[in-house]
């Protein structure tokens, strides 16, 4: 790998909420480009905090994460050469899109961070345009967001990304919430960017769609730290690692009177 390729630099990167809330420990990594990374752990292990982070939402409490080579600091990012090119390479899909949402239709929101990045308006329409017809969501143009069904908003945070074609995806649970035939078509999109040349990072529970769209994985501990950094395939062949990240578990059946665990991928749900 050339200097040119390496992306991101996480140097012992920690986090602490202003209310006192631990959500990173001392987690260290590189990111180059083209990569794609699956970040991995259970519920309220930092996957988020780690994205926010990643796109300069928050500042590491410790630590220090380089984009290029710069510092990603609030000071940095107001810089206006560096955070223009920051925020015109990167882009991040939410968890929650409601908290992503806040423009007055699909199209405004849609349109909202080409105009920010100073488009011409007939290249915002011609990008709007097209990210709409790709997600299948052209007659959602004029509804209010806040008003469409959780799927229809995942699709409109996806197209409002996708409309900036940044470099760097950043993405949040991108499949959850999606009935199974988006769910696929995002798969195939994101394998359609890779090979495109963009770099993904994607936090997910989702063990089935896995070997799909990354390539390695990134595992944080219940206790904020990072504690697996290897292919997905030995990760996936590695069970006690899977329970570790929350993507399996073990669980209690009773055959007749015999009572034995298996191991279960975690979106299946049982018969109680
Ligand atoms: N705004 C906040 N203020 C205080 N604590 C927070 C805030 N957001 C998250 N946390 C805490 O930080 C820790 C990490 O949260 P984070 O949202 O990064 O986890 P996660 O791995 O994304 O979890 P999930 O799988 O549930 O999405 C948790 O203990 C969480 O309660
Ligand atoms: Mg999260």
């Amino acid at each position: 790998m050339q200097a040119k390729d390496l992306l991101y630099e996480c140097d012992s990167v920690s986090f602490v909420y202003p209310d006192g809330t631990p959500a990173l420990k001392e987690v260290s990594f590189r990111v180059w480009r083209e990569e794609r990374i699956a970040i991995l752990g259970v519920n309220g292990s930092g996957k988020s905090t780690l994205l926010r982070l990643l796109d300069g939402l928050l500042e590491p409490t410790g630590g220090e994460i380089r984009f290029l080579g710069t510092p990603l600091t609030e000071r940095n990012l107001q810089d206006a050469v560096f955070g223009r090119k920051f925020r015109q390479r990167v882009g991040f899909v939410f968890q929650d899109a409601d908290a992503q949402l806040f423009n007055a239709t699909v199209w405004d929101e849609v349109a909202f961070a080409p105009r920010q990045l100073g488009m011409s308006e007939s290249e915002v329409q011609r990008r709007v345009t097209d990210t709409l017809n790709l997600l299948g969501i052209a007659h959602l143009a004029e509804r209010a967001p806040f008003r469409l069904s959780g799927g229809e908003k995942r699709k409109v945070a996806i197209a409002c990304v996708l409309s900036m074609n940044p470099e760097v995806l950043l993405m949040d649970e991108p499949v959850a919430g999606l009935d199974p035939r988006m769910q696929n078509w995002l798969v195939n999109t994101l394998r359609l960017l890779h090979e495109a040349g963009k770099t993904l990072l994607i936090a997910t529970h989702n063990l089935h769609v896995l070997p799909e769209f990354a390539e390695r994985v990134l595992i944080l501990s219940e206790k904020h730290q990072l504690i697996a950094d290897l292919s997905v395939n030995d990760a996936l062949a590695n069970e006690s690692l899977l329970i570790e990240a929350g993507l399996l578990h073990e669980h209690p059946h009773a055959h007749g009177d015999i009572v034995h665990t298996h191991l279960h991928a975690h979106e299946h749900h049982h018969e109680e």
